[in-house]
């Protein structure tokens, strides 16, 4: 007898072990809905399973349809975002879905080509809607599908040696068909079987395939890629409350880092600076706060927070100003650093 291909096997086993997640239809054989698909994709760059979740189920009840999604307003759309961090994504994804229904008939594309061309659509995310959304065979390749590729053919490389070997046997081995259900299965197989740090060699499809199956050099793979260390910045970032407890905030409308969303004044850090001109404020109690931590992905930033209290009366903010009520935070596209910041120097009056 002939033995499996080893999509045959990914696809068999993932027919029966499939992970329930919010973003799948609870069925195999159900219609899988583009949207769904695209909206996951843009959740899932950079940020974990676990912690999309939740976000994901909220956004999707907000907004159920990508004409919704299109028609509504980008401040609200970041608000919900916001806590999921990466806020680039929210601005590209908004521009997308506008992008499609105004100028694609609210067809999202069916083909790596047309979906690439979208903002916030890179190579992975434009390889995964095909594949999962449209079973289009093309290849997938995230740090699930690395890791598992790695170890069954013991792969001796890393960086982009190893993806480019990883890319070449996967298109040796795409299905003719069902090519949402292998990319899906090679990624629960990843994310439940062969994690990181823990083989489970026994619950494994493939271990009768793989090189390092029941081996403890397993968790090797893939190689380690030696990080440069991140550099560090030092910023000022001040909180200017009044004394009915509202916090400034301005909305940043330099492009990049925290486009569009509600950042305290602050000085040091970035060259778009979010800079305010004090001397409209009578400014009646400065204290420090302490330092808070935070990481960027090409950067560890310690920020110092002053807490300045103000005298509110009378004064004529400048149009990208805002007093925010304590208890409004949420309804704001705030960005975590900024939460946490609030969080210290309310522990401070
Ligand atoms: N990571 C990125 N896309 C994913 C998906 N569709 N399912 C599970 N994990 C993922």
């Amino acid at each position: 007898m002939q033995s499996l291909k080893i999509s045959e096997i990914v696809i068999n086993w993932y027919k029966k072990n499939f992970r329930i997640l919010p973003w799948r239809p609870k069925n195999i054989d159900q219609k899988i809905d583009p949207y769904i698909v695209f909206l996951s994709e843009f959740m899932l760059q950079q940020t974990t399973v676990k912690t999309v979740v939740p976000y994901f189920i909220n956004f999707l009840k907000k907004y159920p349809t990508i004409e919704i999604l299109a028609k509504a307003k980008l401040d609200d759309v970041l608000a919900i975002w916001s806590g999921l961090g990466y806020y680039r994504r929210a601005n590209n994804l908004y521009k997308s879905t506008k992008i499609i229904t105004n100028e694609l008939n609210g067809v999202i594309p069916n083909n790596y080509e047309d979906l690439i061309k979208l903002p916030g659509i890179g190579d992975y995310t434009a390889a995964a809607i095909c594949a999962i959304a449209f079973d289009k065979k093309v290849v997938v390749i995230d740090g699930n599908i690395e890791r598992v590729v790695s170890r069954l053919f013991e792969l001796d490389l890393r960086g982009n040696d190893l993806k480019k070997k990883v890319r070449k046997i996967l298109s040796l081995n795409i299905p003719a068909k069902e090519n949402s259900l292998f990319t899906q299965g090679l990624m629960d197989i990843g994310a439940t079987i062969c994690k990181p740090k823990i083989i489970n060699c026994e619950r494994c499809p493939l271990s009768e395939n793989c090189r390092v199956a029941f081996k403890n050099s397993a968790i090797n793979y893939p190689l380690k890629i030696i990080k440069e260390k991140k550099i560090k910045r030092t910023g000022n970032f001040y909180c200017l409350i009044n004394s009915k407890k509202e916090i400034l905030f301005l909305r940043n409308i330099n492009l990049g880092l925290f486009e569009n969303m509600h950042v305290l004044p602050s000085d040091g850090w970035l060259k778009d600076n979010h800079n305010l001109d004090f001397n409209i404020f009578s400014i009646k109690e400065r204290f420090d706060c302490g330092v808070i931590k935070h990481s960027f992905t090409h950067f560890d930033l310690d920020s110092k927070v002053i807490l300045l209290k103000v005298d509110d009366n009378q004064i004529k903010l400048k149009d990208n100003c805002i007093f925010i009520k304590l208890e409004n935070l949420d309804m704001f596209s705030i960005p975590t650093l900024y939460h946490k910041i609030v969080k210290l120097v309310l522990k401070n009056i």
